[in-house]
């Protein structure tokens, strides 16, 4: 069913004027605002404003949806990190009437389920906006008696954050259960089951919360396939479903062990291999990292890898390989991108795993050490099990919950941004007379490494450092440890920061300190042992202190405009950038 529920439904909305468009990536391409695409709607929001849409005013598509807010809740029945959403629209073409009934269509025609196991709800009304009687009558009409039709204001209101489109919507719920269908419909009642979303999107919300009308009428659907899926084959278990079967029957063949009784475990690995496929094949390139999307990433796979531990498979063999590539053949004819970034893939998992493995263990042990007396976990050791070993906060949450233990989560809030800002203004420095001798061109090239040096940690994470630079009249070239190839984000982010700093106008300032007190103060280097007892250390503004011997431009105005021109692999885990001040 899976395999053709897709099809059905793009099919269908074809056969009903729809074009199809393709599924726009997991990392919203234009919306800096959000990391991941969260619903179907959300690549087509400057249609819904009232942009005109090159494919016309009827459009179908399924779309890689991704909510981050679910990863803790992965392990019960039916969370997922990741999901597919079947969607079709009209922009400013059709609306309630014409939507209900190609709902009703297909739910009942296509997919022959019995009137008698659906229900909805529609917009009740409040202040602001009248009860929805159009959506009302219309099911009505349809054969939905009015004991099955549920009116609410709360959850008959759609909006993807705080502001854009939105507007009242109607839900479609079916009954899973194989109890008889009680006439009247609750939709407390967990046996109804919400399969489709139509909303009318009519109105935008702005920030002060007021709310304007739409240059358009428009509609905006959304049926979550895996759920679907899941009512529709009959079982309580998503996993259970034709989306995931074989993916379980894998982990069980790799651990060796039968999913029931392991049901949490092998739903987490399930799940966070196959959203990591997904990210790490996405046209973005995103790597694991501890911001953003990366650090998404680098969570999923890690608690991934835990619980893989958990069920006893050994770490170290190609389980991740092969439960990604079962992943990858299954959608492959439906997403580019799988076939194009296969290796990518599965490198990006393997690497994560080396890196986590490294430290796994001795973290697992550490983190015993520390609970042995069952005492809570205060900020200072969460932030050491991150630090030392890798752990993401989260990840040390969910061993004390095991435990029955808490975590002080504010506590390693403020450890990690002290962190921060120590590594912000830490940084490698040059033997005094290094660049002595330097023209202007040169000196100014030497005050951009220490920014770009700073700005990388902030963008890539506090364990960038300086592994070399080379400055000519032309250019400069700087050598930092990273495991990964630079985004185009990553590296616009960069050039940003630098040229934001420049723009600042940032005094730079020197003093002499004895070694010690130098270090002491945050300024950090790579050959400590090599420094003379007395060093002179360069800050510019707050935002970068390192040893180093000079000379500096006055302040950081005098550089210009700073441009990065290439990103690529000095060596192992060492990348190279070459960048010019214009
Ligand atoms: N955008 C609507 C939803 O995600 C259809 O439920």
């Amino acid at each position: 069913m899976n395999k053709n529920l897709k099809d059905l439904f793009i099919d269908f909305f074809v056969s009903k004027g729809h074009k199809q468009i393709p599924s726009a990536p997991v990392v919203p391409e234009n919306d800096p605002s959000v990391l991941f695409n969260t619903a179907g709607m959300q690549p087509l929001i400057p249609y819904l404003m009232g942009q005109k849409h090159p494919y016309g005013t009827r459009l179908c598509d399924y779309q890689k949806c991704i909510r981050t807010n679910d990863i803790d809740n992965i392990g019960d029945s039916y969370h997922q990190t990741f999901f597919e959403m079947l969607g079709n629209w009209s922009l400013g073409d059709y609306f309630k009437d014409e939507s209900i009934s190609m709902s009703f269509e297909f739910l009942t025609k296509v997919l022959n389920i019995p009137v008698e196991r659906l229900a909805v709800t529609v917009f009740a009304g409040n202040d602001l906006i009248p009860f929805d009687e159009t959506s009302y009558n219309k099911w009505l009409s349809l054969g939905i008696p009015s004991e099955r039709i549920a009116r609410t204001v709360e959850d008959n209101f759609w909006i993807a954050g705080e502001t854009g489109p939105c507007g009242s919507d109607t839900e479609i719920f079916y009954f899973r259960s194989n109890d008889e269908v009680p006439s009247k419909f609750d939709p407390e009642d967990e046996r109804w089951v919400e399969i489709w979303n139509n909303v009318f999107m009519e109105f935008e919300k702005h920030a002060d919360g007021s709310i304007t009308e739409l240059p358009a009428k428009n509609v905006d659907t959304g049926m979550g396939l895996e759920r679907t899926v899941a009512v529709l084959e009959g079982v309580n278990d998503n996993y259970l479903s034709s989306v995931w079967k074989d993916v379980i029957k894998l982990i069980e063949e790799i651990s060796n062990l039968p999913y029931e009784g392991n049901e949490k475990s092998m739903r987490i690995v399930a799940d966070h291999i196959r959203t990591a496929v997904f990210i790490l094949a996405d046209p973005a390139g995103i790597k694991p990292s501890n911001t953003d999307q990366g650090y998404v990433l680098r969570r999923l796979i890690r608690r991934a890898i835990r619980h893989a531990k958990k069920l006893g498979i050994d770490i170290n063999s190609d389980w991740e390989e092969k439960i990604a590539i079962k992943i990858m053949d299954k959608y492959e004819s439906y997403y580019q991108e799988l076939k194009d970034n296969h290796s990518v893939v599965l490198e990006g998992l393997k690497n994560e795993k080396i890196k986590f493995n490294r430290t796994l263990e001795k973290g697992l042990r550490e983190f015993d050490k520390v609970t042995k007396d069952n005492t809570d976990i205060d900020g200072v050791t969460a932030f050491h099990l991150f630090d030392t070993f890798g752990f993401p906060i989260e990840l040390t949450e969910e061993l004390a919950q095991d435990k029955g233990l808490k975590v002080d989560i504010e506590g390693y809030k403020q450890k990690f941004k002290e962190h921060q800002e120590l590594s912000r203004t830490a940084s490698q420095g040059k033997f005094k007379g290094g660049l002595a001798g330097s023209g202007e061109t040169e000196t100014k090239y030497h005050t951009a490494t220490h920014l770009l040096n700073a700005a990388l940690k902030l963008v890539v994470g506090p364990e960038v450092h300086q592994k070399g630079s080379n400055i000519t009249a032309e250019r400069m070239r700087f050598d930092f440890s990273c495991d990964h190839k630079l985004s185009d984000e990553e590296k616009q982010k960069t050039e940003e920061i630098v040229n934001n700093w420049i723009k600042e106008d940032l005094k730079v300032t020197v003093e002499e300190m004895n070694k010690a007190d130098a270090i002491k103060s945050g300024a950090e280097c790579m050959f400590i042992e090599k420094y003379p007892d007395v060093v002179t250390v360069y800050s510019i503004g707050d935002v970068s202190k390192e040893l180093c011997g000079g000379p500096h431009v006055k302040s950081t105005g005098e550089l210009g405009h700073f441009k990065i021109v290439k990103e690529e692999a000095s060596s192992q885990g060492v990348r190279r950038i070459k960048a010019i001040l214009e």
